[in-house]
């Protein structure tokens, strides 16, 4: 496993060392590549976790209609922090949030400090390691975190780790991106010849099928297809059409944004909110 480095700045990854095969230096250098990713990332405000707004919007959304006053909820790879802002403004919760990156966390500390909210404790800390947290969580959040874990077998073991920060009875919501959402936009493209649409070099998405038939120590309340609307609109519809006018689709067009007012239909999500209980 990769070894991470307490530094006074946060974590950073170190180089791995020479005796180790090309594959487990390759996954290292991976590693080392993401996180770097992310540090620059954290440099550029309201994008900085992705330039999809209202996906962005509509993931904030999904989240929210779990959250009851006084639970106390977890937000891992909190990015700038906006979703742990925006939950705390909305309800009487208390926050913990973490990411790996220290440019992140100083980006949600300085976001929460512009919206007059100053209870909820961001710090860094790796996805890897979640267990080492002391406190018990009647909620955790994830939101496109684990697809940024180097393979399938480490989201596995995250997961499992993120149980053992749930109250018996808490829950994880999970909103990551879908191989098979993926795998049915892509059908849907190619049916209107549009290329298809490749996760981007530091992503893994997850793995659905392979995940159902998982034995995880978590159980699996629902999962939640709730952006199918938006990437039917957006990456089907809209698509078609710019390419129609020679254009490139727009993140921000108004056919996207007409799925902030029609109800979800279809199976098309390529981000989806899984929720799993601690049935212990
Ligand atoms: C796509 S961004 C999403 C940020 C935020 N959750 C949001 O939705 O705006 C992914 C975030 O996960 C963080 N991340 C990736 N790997 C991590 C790890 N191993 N531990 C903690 N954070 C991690 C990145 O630094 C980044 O802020």
């Amino acid at each position: 496993m990769l070894a991470v480095m307490g530094t006074d700045h946060g974590i950073q990854y170190q180089k791995p060392p020479r005796n180790l095969s090309r594959d487990v230096r390759r996954n290292h250098g991976m590693k080392e590549d993401v996180y770097k990713f992310w540090e620059e990332q954290s440099k550029k405000g309201i994008k900085s976790g992705t330039k999809d707004l209202i996906l962005d919007e509509l993931e904030r959304k999904a989240i929210s209609s779990f959250l009851t006053n006084g639970l106390h909820v977890l937000e891992v790879g909190c990015g700038d922090g906006r979703n742990s802002i925006e939950m705390r403004q909305h309800f009487d919760v208390h926050v913990d949030a973490f990411d790996y990156s220290p440019g992140m966390v100083s980006a949600a500390t300085e976001n929460a400090r512009q919206a007059l909210i100053s209870d909820i404790n961001f710090f860094v800390h790796d996805l890897n390691e979640v267990d080492s947290l002391e406190k018990k969580y009647d909620l955790v959040v994830s939101k496109r975190a684990l697809i940024n874990l180097s393979d399938y077998n480490t989201q596995v073991e995250v997961i499992k780790r993120i149980s053992k920060v749930l109250k018996p009875g808490g829950l994880f919501l999970m909103c990551e991106s879908s191989k098979r959402g993926l795998d049915t936009i892509n059908t849907a493209r190619v049916s209107l010849e549009l290329d298809q649409i490749t996760p981007p070099w530091h992503n893994v998405y997850i793995d659905d099928d392979k995940l159902a038939s998982e034995a995880l120590p978590l159980e699996l309340a629902q999962r939640l297809d709730f952006s199918s609307t938006y990437y039917f609109l957006s990456r089907v519809v809209n698509a078609k059409m710019a390419k129609m006018n020679g254009s490139l689709p727009d993140y921000d067009s108004p056919i996207n944004k007409w799925a902030l007012q029609l109800p979800v239909f279809g199976q098309m999500g390529q981000t989806i909110l899984w929720i799993w209980r601690n049935p212990h």
